[in-house]
């Protein structure tokens, strides 16, 4: 099962391949910002990949359009539209 490690609360869960890393953190109790609840329209669930990149699955449609209004660094992706599948590093400016 995957790991995902929040930086720098150093918490580490572990979750199901193939969960979002939205679930990851709300089901763990990990503050992430959110307005439309997982459905891939606010873009406040960003985060940034510290590692594992390669374990994430590829940005889906909404989550792309998301990256471009939003302006995402080359290292942040939409937790809630993104899936984990192998052990990742994740972080926030507000953690
Ligand atoms: S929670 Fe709104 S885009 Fe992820």
């Amino acid at each position: 099962m995957p790991k995902v490690r929040f930086v720098p609360l150093d918490k580490v869960v572990e979750i199901k391949s193939g969960e979002t890393l939205f679930k990851a953190a709300r089901v763990n109790g990990i503050p992430l910002g959110s307005s439309c609840r997982g459905d891939c329209v606010c873009g406040w669930c960003k985060v940034e990949i510290v590692k594992g990149m390669e374990n994430l699955s590829q940005p889906e449609e909404c989550e792309k359009k998301l990256m471009v209004s939003g302006n995402y660094g080359e290292h942040e992706r939409v937790a809630c539209s993104t899936r984990v599948f192998g052990d990742v590093s994740i972080t926030t400016g507000y953690w």
